[in-house]
């Protein structure tokens, strides 16, 4: 298992995770953001999708669920915002989305705890963002089992951030 916890008081911190993850993600990979509402789940997407070279303007995509970037240079981005899901019944919420999650390109998914039954947390990249909400600092704990296909991006964040 790798696992960091990374602290954050600034953008410049957080868009700094967000670019060595962009710079390291690979096909088929699936990251998981949690944390309360206004955490930085959206924030951190914008910084990958970005590094990734995609040149539209990510937003939060709560009003979709599910935004695709197709990149034709570069890995695409799905960006699936599932908090909308909370009350949807598990019947309902197979709205394509496990195909998506597969698919080839990189999927980055806040509020991975409304669909559950589509992921697969042993393989994924796991984020939990939690803020300190007197001083604004942010805790990044980011985790996987999926030792393999992290090796990298694990060195790479020890480096820049274990001092
Ligand atoms: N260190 C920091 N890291 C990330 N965001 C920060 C930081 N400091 C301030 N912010 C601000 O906090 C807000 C985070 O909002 P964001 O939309 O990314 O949250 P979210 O986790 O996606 O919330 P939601 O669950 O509602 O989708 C942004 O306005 C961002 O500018
Ligand atoms: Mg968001």
């Amino acid at each position: 298992m790798l696992e960091i916890l990374i602290k954050s008081d600034s953008l410049d911190v957080t868009n700094k995770i967000g670019k060595l993850i962009g710079e390291e993600a690979f096909e088929g990979e699936v990251i998981t953001l949690s944390g309360d509402l206004g955490a930085g789940k959206t924030t951190l997407t914008k910084e990958i999708g970005k590094t990734l070279g995609i040149k539209e303007d990510i937003n939060s995509p709560t009003f979709n669920i599910l935004k695709c970037y197709f990149h034709k240079n570069g890995l695409d981005l799905y960006h699936i915002d599932a908090y909308r899901l909370e009350d949807v019944p598990r019947e309902n919420k197979n709205i394509g989305l496990e195909e998506v999650i597969e698919g080839e390109g990189l999927a980055v998914i806040e509020w991975p705890v409304y669909i559950n039954e589509f992921l697969n947390f042993e393989e994924s990249l796991n984020i939990t963002i939690t803020i300190n909400k007197d001083t604004n600092v942010r805790l990044f704990k980011l985790e996987t089992y999926n030792d393999k296909k992290f090796t990298n991006l694990f060195n790479k964040l020890h480096n820049e951030f274990d001092k």
